[in-house]
């Protein structure tokens, strides 16, 4: 088995190409670009395998992923590159658009025109397995039900109506042209090597350094946090026995606010690395909200959990600790993510928020 992956050298690519290589025998062909968010250190054990071959491609190069195809003729691709950061998308749409649409449709008619070519079992076997997010279906209330699959699509953000308008452009691709293809869409993934400009890594790496934590409007926003390594093996369960032109919903079954998450990790800190100047939690700030913040998200599993047998194994609990511990072992990972284009993000995003000091005071769980 000679796998494509995309976006192999971000946070869940990463994870899922070390599981390829420490759990199975399939060859892994790690395309990615190496943006400010890929990292070949992410890969650890698996970056010198005989079985793992990093290819530098910017998926928005029609004809560098033509050659891609020539070269390596995979049994399947597993697509994750992207631009993932919705703060970002904000910022700077354009290369949400490029790389999230322009770069999937790439990869679309690249793949359609190589399958077309294959005969017998290579036919029948290719896969084009889209990664995406829940983040398409839009937001929830408090008491709404969870996503299913059949929930409409309504994004919020650039980030999100990008990967909605790829989400598109890969069924339509199963629809008219028959390209083989799975979809599924995650919840708000977490664990080692995720790139401190998210939520959970930004917090632990901030508390640690002294420096505020700055929670959006009244902290109020729910996620559903999934640990990396089971989406990881939700993705190869998906990739290897999913149903042709069908939609799997991911989630982990772990619904918090970011009050909660952001006071979770204060704990563990507490616990773990306590500080002489006091709690954690002394350094939580409130600032200026994330224009068109989704209140919530919610997945509803029962697809992948009845056809498929998968369900999280990590809880929160442990999977946080786990991810808490890993930053405080690898500070020299998270010193050579930290680059000039990092400090330079921070500062763009950050400086001019206004504090909301009356909800600052408000640090309740
Ligand atoms: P990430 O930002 O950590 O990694 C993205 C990777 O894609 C990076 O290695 C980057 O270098 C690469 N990349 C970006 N633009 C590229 C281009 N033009 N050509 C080639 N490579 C390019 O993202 P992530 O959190 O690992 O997310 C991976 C995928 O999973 C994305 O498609 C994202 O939408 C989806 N997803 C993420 C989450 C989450 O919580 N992080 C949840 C659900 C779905
Ligand atoms: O739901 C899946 C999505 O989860 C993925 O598709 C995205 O790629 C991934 O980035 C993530 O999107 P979010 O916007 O939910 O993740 P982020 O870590 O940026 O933010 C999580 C929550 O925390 C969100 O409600 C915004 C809030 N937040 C975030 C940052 C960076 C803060 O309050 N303060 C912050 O500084």
């Amino acid at each position: 088995m000679k796998l494509l992956i995309t976006g192999g050298a971000g946070f869940i690519g990463s994870a899922v190409v070390r599981q390829y290589i420490a759990e199975t025998e399939a060859t892994v062909v790690n395309v990615d670009a190496l943006t400010y968010a890929g990292n070949l250190d992410s890969l650890a054990e698996a970056r010198y395998h005989p079985r793992h071959q990093f290819v530098q491609v910017d998926i928005r190069n029609r004809g560098a992923v033509e050659n891609l195809f020539r070269e390596y003729r995979p049994d399947a691709i597993m697509h994750l590159a992207a631009e993932s950061h919705v703060d970002r998308s904000i910022e700077g749409p354009a290369a949400f658009v490029e790389t999230n649409i322009t770069g999937t449709h790439n990869l679309l008619e690249v793949a359609r025109g190589y399958w077309s070519e294959l005969e017998g079992k290579d036919r029948e076997g290719f896969r084009f397995h889209h990664v995406s997010t829940d983040e398409v279906y839009g937001d929830l209330g408090p008491n709404d039900p969870a996503f299913t699959e059949e929930t409409p699509y309504a994004p919020s953000s650039p980030y999100s109506a990008s990967k909605a308008a790829s989400d598109h452009l890969v069924r339509a691709w199963h629809r008219t042209y028959g390209l083989p293809v799975v979809i599924t869409n995650c919840s708000n993934n977490y664990g080692p090597y995720q790139f401190p400009e998210k939520l959970i890594p930004l917090m632990i790496l901030n508390a640690l350094e002294g420096k505020p934590l700055p929670i959006y409007g009244k902290g109020e926003n729910i996620r559903d946090w999934l640990y990396v390594d089971d989406h990881a093996y939700a993705l190869r369960n998906v990739l290897a026995t999913g149903q042709l032109g069908r939609t799997y919903n991911i989630g982990g079954r772990c619904e918090h606010t970011n009050l909660e998450v952001v006071h979770a990790i204060c704990a563990i800190l507490d616990r773990t690395v306590p500080d002489s100047a006091g709690p954690y939690e002394r350094l939580i700030q409130f600032i200026s909200d994330r224009p068109g913040h989704d209140l919530r998200y919610a997945i509803d599993d029962t697809r992948i959990a009845t056809e498929l047998g998968w369900q999280p194994k990590e809880s929160f609990d442990s999977g946080l600790q786990k991810t808490v511990q890993w930053y405080l072992n690898n500070p020299a990972w998270v010193e050579r993510v930290r680059s000039g284009e990092y400090c330079e993000w921070m500062r763009q995003n950050y400086t001019n928020r206004e504090t909301n000091t009356t909800e600052s005071k408000a640090t309740k769980k």
